[in-house]
């Protein structure tokens, strides 16, 4: 595995792999979820690139940016245990040198969920994404579900500016008690890890209720809205049930339906989603 840190000797190494590269951008700290995206990659493609950056661009003021965690040691020696072929780890002056000034914005789905709650959140997460295909020169890049509205922007994104790669979303992975895994799991105590399972839990109450015939958007939000509150330790920020290409809200599920959800547990927010009938990786496409 080889590893670099400038886009210079990135490039020079990447000219080399004639093949099919598969790549995984993240910002470290990885997870099994991570390992599931790279294993993805790794079978459908000859080689198998990963960025490591924690992109200052798509925290806000008040988002977790400095006590974001890293351990680039642990991360290096799990992608070497994956077979990982290049790793791209830049530092901050590498990605915006000093009289950086240009955006990419990817408009009206980027406004509403996270768009709301995070202004300039997709304008760094489209711009970094970016700057990292034009350096990796992916054939394929994979991003998880649970991050469903990054999918949904990064697949807009793609197709508006004709960017010549495949987008795969790959299902979430889950604990074995169903939540979500993040990097923000680390945040939570017990008492809040225990708290946190109601995002999950509030997703399969939905299917449920799809399941058994319930249509109405309305219906299984307020339901899900309701078992949240349940939750003392719980705070929501939004429930949406939406078109998954859209992201507009439905009035009648039909799927594909996608359930996003934002909640705070204590100081964590944590995100989570799932998509009613259909294939997330084809759903926009
Ligand atoms: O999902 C993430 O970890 C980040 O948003 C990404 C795609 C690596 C861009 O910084």
């Amino acid at each position: 595995m080889k590893v670099f840190s400038t886009i210079a000797d990135f490039r020079e190494a990447r000219s080399q792999i004639k093949d099919r590269v598969g790549f995984v951008p993240t910002m470290g700290y990885l997870h099994e979820g991570h390992l599931a995206l790279v294993r993805w990659a790794r079978g459908d493609c000859d080689a198998v690139a990963v960025s490591i950056f924690v992109n200052p661009t798509q925290f806000g003021p008040n988002d977790d940016f400095a006590r974001y965690p890293r351990d680039a040691d642990r991360d290096l020696g799990l992608l070497a245990k994956e077979g990982v072929d290049l790793v791209f780890m830049p530092r901050g002056e590498e990605m915006y040198p000093p009289g950086f000034s240009s955006w990419v914005e990817v408009g009206r789905l980027t406004e509403r969920l996270e768009g709301a709650f995070r202004p300039a959140h997709f304008r760094g997460v489209a711009t970094v994404v970016t700057k990292l295909f034009n350096i990796v020169q992916p054939t394929r890049a994979y991003f998880g579900q649970k991050d469903a509205q990054q999918a949904a922007v990064i697949k807009r994104m793609v197709r508006d500016l004709n960017m010549n790669l495949d987008i795969v979303v790959v299902p979430t992975g889950r604990e074995g008690d169903g939540l979500a895994i993040s990097s923000r799991n680390i945040y939570l105590d017990s008492e809040e890890r225990r708290a946190a399972l109601c995002l999950w839990n509030s997703l399969r109450r939905a299917e449920d209720l799809w399941s058994k015939g319930e249509r109405d958007a309305e219906t299984i939000r307020q339901k899900m809205i309701s078992f949240i509150q349940q939750e003392p330790k719980a705070k929501i920020d939004y429930v949406s049930i939406a078109d998954p290409e859209t992201l507009e809200e439905l009035i009648e599920v039909k799927p594909p339906a996608l359930i996003l959800l934002a909640v705070w547990i204590g100081k964590t927010r944590l995100i989570d989603a799932l998509l009613l009938g259909g294939n997330l990786s084809e759903s926009a496409l």
